[in-house]
């Protein structure tokens, strides 16, 4: 479990710069818990106890408005973390955290992730950055939501998504795995029918090839 463990670590940000022996602090206070499909992790409100590291797998952090509606921030990832920000500012969850996939979770409760930041300077430096790249990225959605019409926010996602998750095919095509037409409607504030209707149509104006669940996008689109 130990190897699997410092196996998974090596392809965390946060923990990226540190040596063999803060790895080994690491792996003696991290928890992997492996969770199901559409299962809630915690909800916006809630109280914090730990902060959680994507082994495999993917969630969703989405926020509910006071009529019920959904919206999802954003969607993580292998290697990324969540749940730090009520940790840093003692305060509940700012958001709702529901697995996209059966993932692992690595689990690191409050006081030994507060005890790693301040022995290992290293993880405070990575989650700067990791938060100022989060606050680009909710910048960039203010942007879209402020000012593009829904085809603009559903072309600036389908690229994101490619940027972030898609593979390179070496014949200057990425392939990315969508998520359900519901779970982008519900990023890019819109419906899913209308989701439907412009992935096709984004098949003539912006080239791309949809089969299935995958969506193929030229290289040179991504910039
Ligand atoms: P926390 O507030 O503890 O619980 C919800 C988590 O969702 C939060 O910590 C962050 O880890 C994550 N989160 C909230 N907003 C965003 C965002 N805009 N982008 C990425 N992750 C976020």
């Amino acid at each position: 479990m130990t190897e699997r463990l410092l196996q998974l670590l090596a392809g965390v940000e946060l923990f990226s710069e540190l040596d063999s022996d803060d790895l080994a602090k690491v792996v003696t206070v991290a928890q992997l818990r492996p969770v199901a499909k559409d299962v809630t992790i915690f909800h916006a409100g809630d109280p914090a106890d730990a902060v959680f590291v994507v082994a495999s797998g993917k969630v969703k952090i989405v926020v509910t408005s006071s009529d019920g509606k959904e919206f999802i921030l954003t969607v993580l990832g292998a290697g990324q973390v969540f749940g730090e920000m009520a940790l840093l500012e003692s305060a509940p969850r700012s958001a709702t955290v529901t697995t996209a996939t059966a993932v692992e979770l690595l689990v690191i409760n409050r006081q030994d992730f507060h005890h790693l930041l301040s022995t290992a300077p290293s993880i405070s430096r990575n989650l700067l950055a990791i938060l100022s790249r989060r606050l680009r990225r909710a910048n960039s959605k203010m942007e879209s939501l402020a000012y593009m019409d829904v085809a603009g926010r559903l072309a600036r996602y389908l690229l994101d998504l490619a940027r972030d998750h898609g593979q390179q095919l070496g014949n200057g095509w990425v392939v990315v795995r969508r998520p359900t037409h519901s779970d982008i409607a519900h990023s890019i504030g819109t419906s899913r029918e209308t989701v439907s209707r412009l992935i096709n149509e984004f098949e003539d104006s912006l080239g791309l090839v949809n089969k299935g669940k995958y969506t193929y996008i030229r290289e040179s689109l991504l910039g």
